[in-house]
């Protein structure tokens, strides 16, 4: 099942998030094969959940705290996220590794503390614009994946993956499907060796200036299990052209 997920980053207040979904469920066909998640600031999750209520979109985060409660001002754990309705939580964004200083170790404390209590981690890796010209963009994403993933088994059926090249977030300049391809082959082999006893039912994201002229290009790829939007998710408009880039693929 392909996913097609909108990442708000720090847009939309909850009229507006209400606004959006409304027209965005108007808009919206359910399709066999697709699901389609959208992930608003903590503060306008409530109204998302409500406003989605009785529709099939799912519901997740942009980000959690992997402590369950306690003395941790400003944080959210992921049981708050639960019983809002979040299924999904993005984990290791490459805004919060390089704006926030998010270490790999936190990442991973982040997908362990997800799996705990049950919510799928969408986790993101992806490598900067000097170590894709160095030519170790593999080495990057290997090592991300390696700590994201460490001490934590059978993991393969209850996470996903998104490959965001951090010189293509934001920048109106996508990875060419053929090297957002390449990357995809090498993610799913990686956790193929290091799950060799597991299935295969994660999906690899692209993520990166993904638009509604360019997704349909993405979709000829069968490595390409779905999108992390950013700024074309933005537009209730915008993002359903892009869900639909994925309506007759299966
Ligand atoms: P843009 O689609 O704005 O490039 O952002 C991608 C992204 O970071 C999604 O998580």
């Amino acid at each position: 099942m392909k996913l097609i997920a909108a990442n708000w980053k720090m847009h939309k207040t909850p009229s507006e998030a209400r606004e959006y979904v409304n027209k965005f469920l108007e808009l919206y066909e359910a399709k066999q094969g697709r699901e389609v998640l959208i992930c608003p600031p903590f503060t306008s999750l409530c109204a998302v959940q409500e406003t989605l209520e009785g529709s099939e979109i799912k519901l997740g985060a942009q980000n959690c705290y992997y402590e369950k409660e306690g003395a941790f001002t400003g944080e959210v754990s992921l049981k708050f996220l639960k019983e809002l309705g979040c299924s999904y939580v993005i984990v290791g964004h490459s805004e919060r590794r390089h704006i926030f200083g998010e270490s790999d170790e936190i990442i991973n404390k982040k997908v362990v503390a997800c799996l705990e209590e049950g919510i799928r981690p969408i986790i993101c890796v992806g490598e900067k614009l000097e170590e894709r010209e160095a030519g170790i963009t593999f080495k990057v994403i290997e090592n991300q994946l390696r700590l994201a993933l460490s001490g934590v088994e059978n993991y393969t059926d209850r996470v996903d993956i998104a490959y965001e090249p951090v010189w293509a977030i934001g920048t109106g300049m996508p990875a060419t499907p053929q090297d957002a391809v390449a990357v995809h082959r090498f993610i799913r082999d990686l956790i193929k060796v290091l799950n060799p006893e597991s299935g295969m039912n994660f999906r690899v994201l692209y993520g990166g200036s993904v638009k509604p002229d360019n997704a349909k290009e993405f979709t000829k790829y069968r490595e390409i299990d779905g999108f992390l939007v950013g700024g074309a998710s933005l537009k209730p408009e915008t993002f359903i052209e892009i869900v639909n880039a994925f309506k007759d693929v299966n």
